[in-house]
C-alpha cells in the first residue's frame, strides 16, 4: 500500500533519476494507480502522472538532471481517486518542499482548513498535501528544514511514513509512525525506502528506523534521531536476500516465479528446524516459549488461510486454538489468561488490521507472537517475539510462497510448541520441497485451465485440513482471474451453495486417500449430478479417477501435508486460468501488497 523512495547521491555518480526509477519499478507491488518523483536541486521538479511507472518513465526528462537527492512514491489511493494531482509528491504554495508519504493523515481536514484560512492553496484531494503545508508554514516563520519538517510531523495524527526533499538542500527528511520504513546504507550512498526489494541492488545493510524515530540521509550518511532531537545509535543489519530475488529471472511474471521458487523458500524456511535424530522440531526464535493453553490466531486473506490451517493442528495435538479475522478481532472481548498465545501471521509484517489485533492482544497482556516474513517489520517489533518464514522477498500482489512458507513455518510452530515428537512428520516435512518440485516439473494446470477459461465461477471444496486450502484456491482465482470464485466446505454444498452449481461451473475438489476420501466421493457425486465438470486434485488418482473429469495430482505426503501440495496445483491453475484471460497477474485490479490501512 503506497511505496516510498528516497535516495541521497552524496560521493555517488549514479543519476538520482535512475535510482528512483528503478525502485518505484521495485516498490510498484505497493501501489500502482498513480507515481512520482521529486528532484532536489537549486529548485525542486516534480514529475507525477496517473497510472503504472511506466506511464511515468514517458514523462521523465532524458537528460539525467542535475540532482543530489530525491522521492519517489507509487500510490494506491485512498483519499482521492487516482488522478495526476493525486499522485505524489506534493507541494507547498511555493514549491520549497516536496513530500512523500504513506498511511492516512486522521486529522487532515482539520488541519486543512486551518491552512486554507490562512491562505494556502490545495491542489489535491489528499491527506498528504496537508504536510507540504505544514512545512512551508514552518519555513515561512523562520524555521530551517530539518525544524520545519519536525514541526510539521508533530500537528499529524494517525500512520505515516514520510519523506520530503527541500530546495536547494541535498538531504531526504524522513520518518515513520505505525508505517514501515527502511534505510540502506553504503560507503557512496544513502537511501530509504517501504521495503528491502526497492534498494537490494545497491545495497543489503539496512536500519530498520522505529516509530517516532526521524532520519536524515544526505552527503554525511545517514543520521537518526529520536522525536527530542538526540541521536540514536542504530544497528545496521545485513539482509540475506540477494538482488536476484527481487528480479523476474526470465519468468513472465513475477507471481509465476514465485510458484517455482517454493522448492526454495521452504527449505529456507526448514533450515535447520527439523531434528531429525529427535523427531522433533528446534525453533531458535521460540526456544524457552512454554506450551500453550490455548492459541488465538489473528490474520487477513491469505495469511487468515494459513492460520485456519494451523488452528487445526493445533487442535489435533490437544491445544484449543482458533483462527480470527484480524480486523474481527478483539482481544478484551475474548476470554484471555496466562496460557493463551496470540498469533499475528502476516507476511508483511505491516498489515493495519492484524497489527491492530495484536496490539489489542498486547493491551490485555497477552502473550504475542509474529510470524511474518519480514525481518524487522511492525509485527514483529511489537509482539514478544517473532518467527521468520524466510520466504524471501515476494512481489507479486498475490501471495504464494509466502503462503507455502507460512503453512510450513505455523507446522512446524504447532509441533515445536507442543513438543511433539514424529520421525514420520519431520521426514515428510523434509522432503516438502521435493515434493513441490515435482509438482512444478509435471503439473498438467496449464492444458486444465485452457479447457476451462471462461467459466460462469470456480468453486473449490475441501473437509478438514484441506477445507482452508480450498478457500485460499478461491481466493487465488478471484485475485488472479477477476472471475467469481468461492471456496467451501465440502459437507455444507448441499446446505446451500448446490443452488449455484451448473454445468459452467467447474468444481475443484481436494481428494486426499489419506483422510475424508469416501466423503469427498460422496460431495463429488452430488456436484456431477448437477452436471458440473469436476477437477480433483488428489494423492490417490487410482480411487478418483473414474470418478472426475480432470485429476491434477500431488505426491504423497503425511496426512498433514496434503493441503500443502494441493496449494501448489491451485496456484497453478488460477495463474493459468488468468493467463488465459489476459489479466494482470502481478498487479491484480484494486489491490496492493501490504494493506497498512484499516
Ligand atoms: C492474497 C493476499 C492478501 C494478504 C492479506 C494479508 O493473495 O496477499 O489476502 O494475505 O492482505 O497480508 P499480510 O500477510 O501481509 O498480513
Amino acid at each position: 500500500m503506497c511505496g516510498i523512495i528516497g535516495y541521497a547521491s552524496a560521493r555517488d555518480d549514479r543519476p538520482v533519476l535512475e535510482v528512483l526509477s528503478n525502485g518505484l519499478s521495485r516498490l510498484e507491488y505497493r501501489g500502482y494507480d498513480s507515481a512520482g518523483v521529486a528532484l532536489a536541486a537549486s529548485e525542486v521538479s516534480v514529475y507525477k502522472r496517473e497510472g503504472e511507472v511506466t506511464a511515468l518513465e514517458e514523462q521523465l526528462p532524458d537528460a539525467p538532471v542535475d540532482a543530489l537527492a530525491g522521492i519517489g512514491h507509487t500510490r494506491w489511493s485512498t483519499h482521492g481517486p487516482p488522478t495526476d494531482e493525486n499522485a505524489h509528491p506534493h507541494t507547498d504554495c511555493r514549491d520549497r518542499v516536496a513530500v512523500v508519504h504513506n498511511g492516512i493523515v486522521e486529522n487532515y481536514r482539520e488541519l486543512r482548513a486551518e491552512l486554507e484560512a490562512a491562505g494556502h492553496a490545495f491542489d489535491s484531494e489528499t491527506d498528504t498535501e496537508v504536510i507540504p503545508h505544514l512545512i512551508g508554514a514552518a519555513l515561512e516563520g523562520g524555521a530551517d528544514a530539518d525544524a520545519a519538517f519536525r514541526r510539521a510531523i508533530e500537528r499529524l495524527e494517525g500512520s505515516y511514513a514520510v519523506a520530503a526533499v527541500f530546495r536547494g538542500c541535498e538531504a531526504v527528511y524522513a520518518t515513520r509512525y505505525r508505517s514501515p520504513l527502511v534505510l540502506g546504507v553504503d560507503d557512496r550512498c544513502a537511501l530509504l525506502a517501504s521495503d528491502v526489494p526497492a534498494f537490494l541492488e545497491y545495497t543489503d545493510e539496512v536500519v530498520y528506523l522505529e516509530d517516532g524515530q526521524f532520519a536524515t540521509i544526505g552527503p554525511t550518511g545517514v543520521e537518526v534521531r529520536d522525536r527530542r532531537g538526540a541521536p540514536v545509535d542504530v544497528s545496521v543489519e545485513t539482509v540475506d536476500w540477494n538482488p536476484e530475488d527481487a528480479g523476474k529471472s526470465g519468468y513472465e511474471h513475477y507471481t509465476l516465479k514465485e510458484i517455482h521458487e517454493q522448492p526454495r523458500a521452504v527449505r529456507q524456511c526448514l533450515r535447520g528446524r527439523p531434528q531429525p535424530f529427535e523427531g522433533s522440531i528446534s525453533i531458535e526464535e521460540l526456544e524457552d516459549v512454554p506450551r500453550p493453553t490455548e492459541v488465538q490466531f489473528a490474520a487477513c486473506g491469505t495469511s487468515y488461510h494459513a492460520s485456519l490451517y494451523a488452528a487445526r493442528l493445533f487442535r489435533e495435538r490437544g491445544v484449543r486454538a482458533t483462527a480470527f479475522l484480524a480486523s474481527e478481532y478483539d482481544a478484551a472481548a475474548v476470554p484471555i489468561d496466562e496460557g493463551t498465545l496470540v498469533v499475528g501471521v502476516t507476511q508483511s509484517g505491516e498489515t493495519a488490521d492484524t497489527l491492530r489485533a495484536l496490539r489489542t492482544a498486547n493491551a490485555v497482556g497477552a502473550r504475542t507472537l509474529a510470524v511474518t516474513n519480514v525481518v524487522g517489520s511492525s509485527a514483529a517489533r511489537e509482539t514478544d517475539r517473532a518467527m521468520y518464514v524466510r520466504a524471501g522477498p515476494e512481489i507479486g500482489v498475490a501471495a504464494t510462497k509466502t503462503f507455502t512458507s507460512q503453512q510450513v513455518a505455523l507446522a512446524m510452530l504447532s509441533s515445536a510448541l507442543t513438543d511433539d515428537r514424529s520421525g514420520e512428520f519431520v521426514a515428510a516435512l523434509r522432503a516438502l520441497p521435493d515434493r513441490i518440485q515435482s509438482i512444478l516439473d509435471d503439473s498438467r494446470a496449464r492444458e486444465i485451465a485452457a479447457e476451462y477459461v471462461g467459466s460462469d465461477a470456480y468453486f473449490f471444496v475441501g473437509r478438514g485440513l484441506a477445507h482452508p486450502v480450498a478457500l485460499e484456491g478461491a481466493l487465488k482465482t478471484k485475485e488472479l482471474t477477476y472471475e467469481h470464485a468461492e471456496g467451501f466446505a465440502a459437507g455444507e454444498l448441499k446446505h446451500g451453495p448446490l443452488a449455484l452449481v451448473t454445468p459452467e461451473t467447474p468444481v475443484i475438489a481436494l481428494v486426499s486417500g489419506r483422510a475424508n476420501t469416501e466423503r469427498m466421493l460422496g460431495t463429488i457425486t452430488e456436484v456431477r449430478a448437477r452436471g458440473a465438470p469436476v477437477v480433483a486434485v488428489t494423492d490417490d488418482p487410482e480411487s478418483v479417477e473414474r470418478r472426475v473429469d480432470r485429476v491434477l495430482r500431488v505426491p504423497e505426503t503425511h496426512r498433514r501435508f496434503f493441503p500443502i501440495l494441493a496449494n501448489v496445483q491451485l496456484q497453478l491453475l488460477a495463474y493459468w486460468v488468468a493467463n488465459g484471460l489476459g489479466r494482470s497477474i502481478d498487479k491484480p485490479r484494486n489491490l496492493a501488497k501490504s494493506v497498512t490501512v484499516e
